[in-house]
């Protein structure tokens, strides 16, 4: 049977840098599932044809990883019938040999609620925003602002709203290191291989 790890958490967490690091340690398989959201987002037009038709090509695109590109997939994210068309992707992901991290915002709650490890990610908005803003080399003023709005949207549609699974482990990274975050990250899983 695969292992499966969850996590989930707001932008600029951390938890895109932990599920990578995990992936690599365990010699797992990984899957940036907002990838998916901002492909859809990108393409324009219908975005439930977007995201029926969506490649692995498409989640390629240089340009997915901008603020706008999150605002987009943010936008389309909130739409029922987007993401029921991105359920099997994930799920048939989840399952490979010898196991999955997926991070994401409902993987836990909803794509995965059977993982083995679920991690919950988090950091306060403005240590969030100071990450963003020196990754992309843009103003930290606008960018919490973009996060504040973003997180709102997401914590609050009708459909997958991001949240803590029941059963996650909390992690605030907002005082600690990527290795001491990575570590705590580590040693949860290792206890449950
Ligand atoms: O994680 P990232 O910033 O790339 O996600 C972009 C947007 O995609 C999020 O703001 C959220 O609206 C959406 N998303 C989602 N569910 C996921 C992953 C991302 O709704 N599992």
């Amino acid at each position: 049977m695969p292992f499966t790890i969850a996590i989930d958490g707001p932008a600029a967490s951390g938890k895109g840098t932990i599920a990578r690091a995990l992936a690599a340690h365990f010699g797992f398989h990984h899957l940036d599932t907002g990838l998916l959201y901002r492909a859809v987002g990108a393409r324009g037009g219908d975005p439930v044809a977007a995201a029926r038709g969506l490649t692995a090509a498409d989640l390629a695109r240089d340009d997915l990883r901008s603020a706008e590109a999150g605002q987009a997939a943010s936008r389309v994210a909130a739409i029922a019938e987007v993401r029921a068309e991105l359920i099997v992707f994930q799920r048939r992901f989840a399952r490979q040999e010898p196991g999955a991290v997926l991070d994401g915002r409902d993987i836990g709650t909803v794509i995965c609620p059977g993982a083995e490890v679920k991690l919950y990610v988090t950091a306060s908005d403005r240590v969030r925003a100071a990450r963003r803003a020196r990754e992309l080399g843009a103003d930290a003023d606008e960018m919490l602002a973009q996060l504040r709005e973003r997180d709102a949207r997401d914590a609050a549609r009708a459909v997958a709203p991001m949240r803590p699974a029941a059963d996650a482990v909390l992690l605030d990274t907002s005082d600690m290191t990527i290795e001491a975050a990575f570590a705590v990250a580590r040693d949860t899983v290792a206890t449950r291989l």
